[in-house]
């Protein structure tokens, strides 16, 4: 309970013992009542009363108000949930009407105050999902299986209903000194774990770990999987006695030892999340997002289900940070935007889920982004569209018409260019511009569009760490000429198109200070690149003022949200990070050394203290 919900309280009960004994004072004390009811009620994280107010201050002018002058102030004024001023401590208190005492805080020497951070592009259920054990932190195959069973005793819903699906992602055999892969028998070996299903999943994605009741429910068993292998052991050693013959591939002396491959994980009966599940994934994703300075979350990809469970959440304002939602659509489909409603940000600023998804085409990595000419090291694809472009075409401007922000992972030129092109089509019909539609991702552009996005008024969501890890791989991948329109920051801006920051976790670290540094250096954490120390097409770098406008204001304008979140301007809500030490101008190799001090939303701390 904060210390708000407490004074609250403290007052409904002192009321009563008051003498106050006309009817009129009855009826106000009644209302007065109900009045801090309501509060006590709605007001779980949101709507402090107006009585806390404080100024927060820095020694020097270490608070950046991200306003559109980039201003720097030593204070601000906090009042309820509310920025209500900024300025010098002198200034602010000339300026209160209140004579009342003012509580002032000041942050340590040295330290700075930024907006809310705002993750433009993550997908908040699938890092709940893999960090809810923390597998790859476990240094061999005892203690890996030891945080598996510590998960099942402290969630009372697991450890009494034997048929939940337990899953984990994480585990990284190449780090263990066993120098093998875990068997479904280390899994079984637990008192805890035997009897139930645990799938767990390699940090890489590409391997799954299950126990040996998932091999009971899967069985029978293909021999082989086309692009995916079930691992076995030659030798035969027995799995455990709950496992029948059939389960031991087709010869005796081969067996399953559980650990699936690729696309032969396609086999395993990955269950619907409960909505307990969902709880635990969302709180989950919620500690570390607190912890990472970050107020507002962008998902990038919600099914219907996540948002419900959203909306639900949103109505009982129970959100303890923002949420903006990017809705799916997937390729046939029916068209849904005229039957769902966009929902525009809620009373209290917390929720808002008016754009819809498309997923355009694959990844640069994996060779599935769909380029305009074959990859250079391997010319026999241009990579692939995952939905076709009539449907592009059709569905695009039909979610504008109806009220969305369409929002299209495009990595590749081709991916990006079709966009472009359903976008210039809605023209007659919708200002195309004023429903900021974003390119997710945007990675490939050719010149020609670059340009266009700048003309149509795109909104560039880009992931600044993804640059840092495929820059070593990129120009072998996509040759000398396109790679000149790969993670083209700076061309993007000179064009006119907007950028927003995300990380895309939980594929990359959510820490915003990656992206952060990796916009501004394109270098690795420790300081490389493919083109040496001064950093990978170093032209195309933000400045420092770029990338905290694109991680706090341009998160917010991307969210339709500007005008009352991403800065510390009068009359917004008091969103703001205390940070260490002043990222804007510390040696950039100092940046990542930066720890969160203090994130507050709605004038609150609810990670670590103010
Ligand atoms: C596994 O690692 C833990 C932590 O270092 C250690 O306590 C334990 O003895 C190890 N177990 C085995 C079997 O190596
Ligand atoms: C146990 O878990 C299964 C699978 O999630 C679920 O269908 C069932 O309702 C649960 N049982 C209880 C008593 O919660
Ligand atoms: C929604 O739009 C589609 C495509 O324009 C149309 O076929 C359908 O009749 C509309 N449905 C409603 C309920 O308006
Ligand atoms: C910053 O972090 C790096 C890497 O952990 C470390 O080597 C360096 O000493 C740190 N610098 C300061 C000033 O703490
Ligand atoms: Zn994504």
């Amino acid at each position: 309970m904060s210390s708000l919900d407490k004074k609250l309280v403290h007052s409904r009960i002192a009321l009563p013992r008051r003498r106050l004994v006309t009817p009129l004072a009855r009826v106000s004390l009644l209302l007065l009542a109900l009045v801090f009811s309501t509060l006590l009620f709605f007001g779980d994280f949101s709507n402090p009363a107006d009585s806390t107010t404080y100024a927060i201050c820095s020694h020097g002018s270490n608070v950046y108000i991200v306003d559109a002058l980039n201003s720097r102030t030593p204070c601000i004024l906090v009042v309820g949930s509310f920025i209500s001023d900024v300025g010098d401590l002198d200034s602010i208190q000339r300026r209160r009407k209140s004579t009342a005492p003012l509580e002032v805080k000041y942050i340590p020497d040295g330290a700075m105050i930024v907006p809310g951070i705002s993750e433009s592009h993550a997908h908040i259920m699938h890092y709940g999902l893999y960090r809810q054990i923390p597998l790859e932190v476990g240094r061999n195959i005892s203690e890996t299986v030891s945080f598996v069973e510590n998960y099942i005793v402290s969630n009372p819903d697991i450890y009494n209903n034997m048929s939940k699906v337990i899953e984990g992602w994480g585990w990284d055999h190449t780090a263990w000194p066993e120098s093998r892969f875990p068997t479904s028998a280390d899994l079984d070996a637990s008192p805890v774990i035997r009897g139930r299903s645990v799938m767990l999943r390699s940090k890489d994605g590409h391997g799954t770990w299950v126990s040996g009741r998932v091999l009971q429910e899967i069985r029978p068993l293909p021999h082989a999987v086309e692009g995916g292998v079930i691992v076995r052991d030659k030798k035969g050693k027995p799995i455990g006695k709950s496992l029948d013959r059939s389960l031991l591939g087709i010869t005796l002396t081969t067996h399953v030892i559980g650990v699936f491959l690729d696309n032969a994980q396609d086999l395993l009966p990955i269950p619907e999340p409960t909505d307990e599940d969902y709880e635990r994934r969302f709180s989950t994703t919620v500690q570390s997002a607190l912890a990472n300075g970050l107020t507002s979350i962008h998902d990038a990809k919600l099914d219907f289900r996540q948002l419900d469970f959203f909306k639900r959440k949103a109505a009982a304002r129970k959100l303890p940070i923002r949420l903006y939602g990017m809705t799916n659509y997937d390729e046939g489909e029916e068209y849904w935007g005229n039957i769902t409603k966009p929902q525009i940000l809620s009373d209290d600023h917390r929720f808002s889920a008016r754009s819809v998804k498309i997923v355009g085409d694959g990844s640069m990595r994996t060779g599935g982004a769909a380029l305009y000419e074959p990859y250079t090291d391997n010319p026999n694809t241009n990579g692939f569209m995952r939905v076709s472009e009539a449907t592009i075409n059709r569905v695009i401007p039909l979610f504008l018409r109806d009220g969305w922000q369409v929002n299209v992972h495009a990595i590749g030129d081709r991916a990006n260019g079709i966009v472009l092109d359903a976008l210039e089509s809605a023209f007659e019909d919708v200002d195309v511009a004023a429903m900021r539609p974003r390119l997710e991702h945007a990675q490939i552009m050719t010149k020609a569009d670059t340009q266009r996005a700048g003309k149509i008024g795109v909104i560039a969501s880009v992931q600044p760490t993804h640059v840092i890890d495929d820059m070593w791989y990129a120009e072998e991948r996509i040759g000398p000429k396109r790679i000149k329109g790969l993670y083209a920051f700076r061309s993007l801006l000179n064009s006119g198109a907007r950028i927003t920051l995300g990380s895309d976790f939980p594929v990359e670290t959510m820490n915003p200070l990656a992206g952060f540094y990796a916009a501004i250096t394109r270098l690795s954490l420790d300081g490389r690149s493919p083109h040496g120390p001064g950093g990978w097409f170093p032209e195309q770098r933000l400045t420092r003022l770029e990338a905290l406008r694109g991680m706090t204001i341009d998160p917010a304008y991307a969210s339709f949200s500007e005008s009352i979140l991403g800065s510390l301007e009068p009359g917004k809500r008091a969103d703001f990070v205390v940070l260490s030490q002043n990222i804007m101008t510390v040696p950039v190799s100092e940046i990542m050394n930066t720890t969160f001090l203090a994130t507050v939303i709605d004038g609150i701390a609810v990670h670590g203290e103010i």
